[in-house]
């Protein structure tokens, strides 16, 4: 079902798109083309650009947009996540000069595929396209991509560098092996066949994404991975190579936590997003949170020589601590509290634990009463601590705004 599109002699499907793609600029007369976007026709292509810190990209991806999409009714939507340098000022500038533009300005929020999503779903056109700012993406394929769905034929076109003909030669050989093992994991653990489901640059129906939107989630980086993966085989797909290079301005926001979320989203996909990626994070803090409790009962019991009973709280205070401070930097990222909520947050989350601990022992009793296992009734206890603590603090500590 998946394929990729080979360089070298033409196969049915690229002499397709070249005709469609001929086509669709043979059928537009010069003198319309410059009359503006409205002698197109109706909207074709939505291009939706999600930024971080991309103030001087921007304007340059909007020419080369321009120049390649010529003859094709187009618009841009850059997805801004309020951006300190400024990116969506410039961005409104260039809607002003051009409505083929749009901005979507994102407040109290960070995320890339959230970012992705909600451009395509604020944007019409039955066709819609994802690329990065930075000019690594090679938006001289969109008009080929284009044509590809066009044909029918396909739903998905993804631009890949590890298929025959693209490349991925900028990247250094760390993020080359990380590359690789990532897309190694998902293609065995999720049964995804394409040759790079770590793909930033892709082409999608708009019916297709529509349906697919509810189930995909909005933290992570790996949008096309979610969309493939998601849809289970179903999307008719097309590789179509290109070569990833190097960022014109400014920096990769991709950093160490990027592991983390990916390992989030193969689990939530491998548990039908019964686990969802917060949920796993916050599990793992969980984890730590248990190693600092029992670290700090050590210490004090040794060092200070303190009663057991005091030791103890010692040890659930500075493990709630940590687990605070570890949420709030990695599970919440996005949504991280800062100056003085931090301190609103930090009380809210002992008191949801507090009472979670209640739930956590009550819940190991009953267990316990019935089957007296105590691995089973501590587990359970656990497991009900963990899930109340989740749930209170996604309503109280980290609320959405
Ligand atoms: N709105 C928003 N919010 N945009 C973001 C955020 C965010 O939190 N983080 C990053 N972006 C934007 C960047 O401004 C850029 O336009 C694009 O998303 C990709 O981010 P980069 O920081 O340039 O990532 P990269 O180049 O290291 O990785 C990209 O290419 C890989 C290979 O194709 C990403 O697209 C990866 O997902 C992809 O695997
Ligand atoms: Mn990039």
């Amino acid at each position: 079902m998946n394929e990729a599109i080979r360089p070298g002699p033409e196969n049915p499907e690229q002499a397709l798109a070249r005709q469609a793609s001929s086509q669709q600029a043979s059928s537009q007369p010069p003198t319309q083309q410059a009359s503006g976007p409205q002698a197109l026709g109706p909207l074709l292509l939505s291009v939706v650009v999600p930024t971080f810190n991309e103030r001087d990209n921007v304007t340059k991806l909007f020419h080369k947009l321009e120049a390649t999409l010529a003859g094709i009714a187009w618009e841009v939507i850059f997805v801004d996540d309020n951006s300190p340098d400024g990116t969506s000022e410039v961005v409104r500038g260039l809607a002003r000069q051009d409505s083929r533009v749009r901005c979507i300005r994102r407040i109290g929020r960070r995320g890339l595929s959230g970012a992705c999503i909600e451009g395509i779903l604020a944007s019409s056109a039955p066709y819609a396209a994802v690329m990065d700012a930075d000019l690594q993406h090679d938006e001289s394929q969109l008009p080929k991509m284009l044509a590809l769905l066009q044909s029918g034929q396909r739903e998905l076109v993804v631009g890949s560098r590890y298929v025959e003909g693209g490349n991925a030669d900028s990247f250094n050989k760390q993020r080359a092996g990380a590359s690789a093992i990532a897309t190694e994991l998902a293609k065995r653990v999720l049964s995804v066949s394409i040759a790079d489901p770590m793909s930033g640059f892709f082409m999608i129906r708009r019916d297709r994404f529509e349906q697919l939107a509810p189930q995909l989630s909005t933290q992570g980086f790996k949008i096309l991975l979610d969309i493939v993966a998601t849809a289970r085989g179903e999307l008719r797909t097309v590789e179509v190579p290109y070569s990833f290079g190097s960022r014109l301005h400014g920096e990769s926001k991709l950093d160490s936590m990027v592991a983390l979320d990916f390992l989030g989203l193969v689990l939530a996909k491998l548990t039908n997003d019964v686990v969802s990626l917060r949920f796993f994070l916050f599990a793992m803090v969980g984890g730590t949170g248990l190693f600092v409790h029992l670290g700090t009962l050590y210490f004090v019991l040794k060092l200070f020589e303190a009663p057991f009973a005091q030791a103890q709280a010692a040890g659930a205070f500075v493990a709630m601590t940590s687990n605070f401070i570890l949420n709030n930097f990695l599970t919440y990222r996005d949504q991280r509290l800062k100056g003085f909520a931090i301190l609103r947050g930090l009380l809210a989350f002992y008191l949801v634990c507090s009472v979670g601990l209640f739930a956590n022992v009550g819940v190991a009793f009953s267990v316990y009463k019935q089957q007296p296992i105590w691995w089973l009734a501590g587990a359970a206890g656990a497991l009900m601590g963990v899930v109340w603590n989740y749930a209170m603090s996604g309503l109280f500590v980290w609320r959405k705004r």
